[in-house]
């Protein structure tokens, strides 16, 4: 009777002790957001293998605060309001600690203001609007902003192409897309420019033939396309049908493997500007382009090689402050100076990286790697 009162004993100390332990989270909760179905869904999945390697090679490693990291990923579906649900509910319901998240601005404008007001630090690996940042000090990015990038496709366009008149199409309601042609023109102007063409197209449309046949009319020696590579190709189709042979010009949306798919031989003459290049030969891309090929038997895209930076700058951030506490990491991140695979990464006082773009050309239906531009 004694030894079964004192085996109850033990038994009820321990199950205290370990529910003791279980009570600070055996696991670190990193939420990861990505639209992996809906108008750009190449760019989801291309993030969620980013992330997902990264934190195979952190979790190999030992994972961080002596814990292995549990991925809460979530789909945004491209959508804001959707965007809206899902940080919430990674917030909310999952109870993460930081987010990696999530690729189109005008998604990640959404799901920022919830992360801010929550004070989870939250990294987009590559939304590029300028606003995404100014959201508040708990919203981070891995990527270079779109007045930089602008700027460089309108160099490129005035210098290399040697171009004097242009024109831009853009979708009226993406901010990502508005905001990269306004950043164009304004650097296409100061270099002297003609700006012929300024023409907006609804979200969602598939014919642009209207504002081409505008543009078409002014004759224009390079037109800049700012949006995603859906419409892209389609715009790219169309302005060859209506007779356009000149170059085509835009920015990191373009990056699909189905860009050159479905715009085939209408893309050819094609330019943009991107984050990184798998071609580029430091070691650490190299490094990096192999296992992912291993691993997924694909070349990794930019969205890739972003999403698994935005994880180690913040896993790295997460292991610096010592703590899965959201102020102390956000005051991490601030401090970061960190090698990654799209360069050296440091924040300004916007919390944005200073990074170079590179210049992507599509050739023989591939996307050749021309130069690389320094801010
Ligand atoms: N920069 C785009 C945006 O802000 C997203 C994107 C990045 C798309 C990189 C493709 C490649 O909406």
């Amino acid at each position: 009777m004694k030894l079964f009162a004192m085996v109850v004993v033990l038994a009820v100390l321990f199950t205290g002790a370990t529910l003791v332990s279980c009570g600070g989270s055996t696991e670190f909760k990193l939420g990861g957001v990505g639209p992996v179905t809906g108008e750009a869904a190449t760019f989801g999945v291309s993030t969620k293998q980013g992330i997902e390697m990264a934190v195979a090679e952190w979790n190999a490693k030992g994972g961080v605060l002596g814990k292995q990291i549990k991925l809460y990923f979530a789909d945004d579906k491209g959508d804001p309001a959707e965007g809206a649900t899902v940080y919430t509910k990674l917030i909310q319901q999952d109870k993460v600690s930081a987010i990696v998240g999530t690729v189109m601005s005008k998604v990640t404008l959404a799901g920022a203001p919830i992360a801010q007001s929550s004070k989870v630090p939250m990294i987009s690996p590559t939304s590029t609007n300028e606003k995404v940042t100014q959201v508040g000090d708990f919203i981070y990015r891995a990527c270079f902003i779109d007045p930089f990038q602008g700027t460089v496709g309108a160099m490129f366009a005035f210098n290399d192409l040697k171009a004097k008149k242009a024109a831009c199409i853009f979708d009226v309601g993406n901010d990502y897309t508005k905001g990269l042609s306004e950043a164009f023109k304004a650097k296409w102007e100061a270099l002297g420019g003609q700006l012929v063409g300024y023409e907006a197209h609804a979200t969602g449309t598939t014919d642009f033939k209207a504002q081409l046949t505008k543009i078409i009319q002014q004759k224009p020696d390079v037109l800049y396309v700012s949006d995603y590579y859906n419409d892209v190709a389609l715009i790219a189709k169309q302005a060859r049908e209506l007779g356009y042979k000149g170059p085509l010009v835009g920015g990191d949306g373009w990056d699909s493997p189905e860009l050159v798919k479905i715009g085939g031989a209408a893309v050819e003459n094609g330019f943009f500007t991107n984050h990184y290049s798998p071609a580029d030969i430091r070691p650490i891309v190299q490094d990096f382009v192999k296992k992912f090929k291993d691993k997924y038997n694909a070349e990794p895209d930019a969205l890739a090689a972003l999403a698994y930076d935005a994880t180690y700058i913040m896993l790295n951030a997460v292991k610096t402050a010592g703590k899965a506490d959201g102020s102390a990491i956000r005051d991490a991140l601030a401090k970061t100076d960190l090698g990654v695979v799209s360069g050296q990464v440091k924040f300004d006082a916007n919390r944005n990286p200073i990074k170079s773009a590179v210049i992507i050309e599509i050739k023989g239906g591939k996307q050749v790697y021309k130069t690389t531009v320094n801010p």
